[in-house]
């Protein structure tokens, strides 16, 4: 198995002809994505920019391994997805991948420290370690003085932020964010485009998930529905 990728700005992942069918009632079935390509190179700053219930979060879902495509060939870094179990997949997930959703998804009542802290301790990371490199990933994103509020305390801003904190806590090589300016204002989405933007120069690849052209713009590579549709 393979450990944590290398910087050496080859390709990440390779996804090829994904189909993505749900089953809607008996033999009812929708076909969420069909016959999409993408590829992934080590330190793209990329935005997918589709409308709206187009597949994708279902996408996202897919190169996270949260959910297996209908059909597919996912290769990471020569690793072929496919055949893994879950377990394996999990593995390379917590190695390689982390995420931050369109809604933060932060624990209520859970103080921003603690939030931050949650996946090293998952990981057995020891806590006096853990605390350090939480707050380290806070003041990245100007957050070291609300170590201690709750996600009720937060602007909008704020939350997103301690989500993105707590992705990078691990030091994954890629990040997925999927429609994380939404719901945000302008300054405030252009603060967290700035964040990704930083974390790209230090070698993170970054994929955002938009439909704005604005945000897409602040990207160094667009992808388009034409771009990967192959039929
Ligand atoms: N679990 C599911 N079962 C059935 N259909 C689903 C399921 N999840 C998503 N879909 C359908 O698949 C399509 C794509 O959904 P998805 O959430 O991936 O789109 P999206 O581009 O992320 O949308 P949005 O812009 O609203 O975030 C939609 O038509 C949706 O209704
Ligand atoms: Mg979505």
């Amino acid at each position: 198995m393979n450990k944590k990728v290398e910087k050496t700005g080859k390709k990440m992942i390779e996804l090829k002809n994904i189909i993505k069918t749900y089953k809607i009632w008996k033999d009812q079935t929708f076909d969420a994505l069909k016959w999409v390509s993408l590829d992934i190179m080590e330190w793209d700053f990329l935005s997918i920019m589709w409308p709206s219930w187009s597949g994708k979060s279902t996408l996202m879902n897919i190169i996270w391994m949260l959910d297996d495509a209908t059909q597919w060939d996912y290769i990471l870094k020569w690793e072929e997805i496919n055949n893994l179990s879950d377990g394996e997949q999990t593995k390379i997930r917590w190695e390689n991948i982390w995420f931050v959703f369109q809604n933060y998804s932060l624990i209520p009542r859970m103080k921003v420290l603690k939030q931050v802290m949650t996946p090293m301790i998952y990981a057995w990371v020891n806590r006096k370690q853990a605390k350090q490199r939480a707050i380290n990933a806070l003041a990245k994103v100007w957050l070291e003085d609300k170590l201690t509020s709750k996600p009720d305390e937060l602007s909008w801003g704020q939350k997103q932020r301690v989500a993105i904190a707590r992705a990078i806590v691990m030091e994954p090589a890629l990040i997925l964010a999927d429609e994380p300016t939404w719901a945000l204002d302008t300054k405030t989405w252009e603060e967290v485009m700035n964040i990704f933007s930083e974390l790209n120069k230090e070698w993170k690849t970054i994929v955002v998930i938009t439909h704005e052209p604005d945000i897409a713009n602040l990207t160094k590579k667009i992808v388009t529905v034409k771009d990967w549709l192959l039929t």
